[in-house]
């Protein structure tokens, strides 16, 4: 384990990795409750914090992917958010396929194998079989800036978990089901940006081996003097 402090923020900010395959064992309380506590630290526009966060396990978690299958199966989509291919720059569909060509290379499912991919979306959306996920609504306005406090909260969440030994997986595929989020949690207000699955990962699932590349610096910075 590295001794210094950018050392060791280095290896939690590139140790984090999206985690695909989980062991079912349910985290203990306290690690709970220190994580999602440390996540709170997160900073937002004038110290609003204006995140709102369903954590669920157990029973309440089965009920909840089995209507996320359900709601699947029949079609029934519902967005707060709405989503288009059509916000990605050629730039970003070149890093986007990058991405997808490792995970479904590590999957073993090639572009025909439609019976495959059908099967892997049922398995995201019981999350990977993690014995808890979050789900992370922002305010009804769906401001951008307020929402984009939900996002600094999020990898504050990811990262914590990381510093705590949980894995997890960011899995906005369960916001195109945000009614459905809503109706089983009895959750009232808020538009539901994303989930993040987290537990331990099976260190034996092949999906779990992939690693992405980032841009290099100066694609995506510039400094000015
Ligand atoms: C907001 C957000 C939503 C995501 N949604 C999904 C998802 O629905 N399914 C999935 O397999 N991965 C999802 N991911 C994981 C990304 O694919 C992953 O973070 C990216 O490829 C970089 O890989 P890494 O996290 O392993 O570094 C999501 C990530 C973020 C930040």
């Amino acid at each position: 384990m590295p001794t210094t402090l950018p050392a060791l923020a280095d290896r939690l900010i590139r140790g984090r990795r999206a985690t695909r395959a989980f062991l079912p064992d349910p985290l203990p309380r306290e690690t709970l409750e220190a994580v999602f506590t440390l996540a709170g630290a997160a900073p937002s526009n004038s110290n609003a914090q204006p995140w709102q966060v369903e954590v669920v396990s157990g029973a309440a978690k089965d009920r909840l992917a089995s209507a996320l299958v359900a709601a699947h199966a029949a079609g029934h989509r519902s967005v707060d958010f709405p989503y288009s291919h059509d916000v990605y720059s050629p730039t970003h569909l070149r890093r986007r396929a990058e991405a997808g060509a490792a995970l479904y290379g590590a999957l073993g499912i090639g572009r025909e194998a439609e019976a495959r991919r059908a099967e892997y979306d049922e398995r995201s959306l019981r999350f990977y079989e993690a014995p808890h996920v979050a789900l992370l609504f922002a305010p009804d306005s769906g401001d951008p800036r307020l929402t984009a406090d939900v996002g600094m909260y999020a990898q504050t969440l990811l990262l914590a978990m990381e510093a705590h030994g949980v894995a997890s997986c960011p899995q906005a595929l369960l916001s195109f089901y945000a009614d459905v989020v809503r109706e089983t949690l009895g959750v009232t207000g808020g538009k539901l940006l994303f989930g993040v699955a987290f537990g331990h990962a099976d260190p034996t699932a092949p999906v779990n081996a992939i690693t992405v590349g980032r841009a290099p610096l100066d694609e995506t910075t510039r400094f000015h003097r």
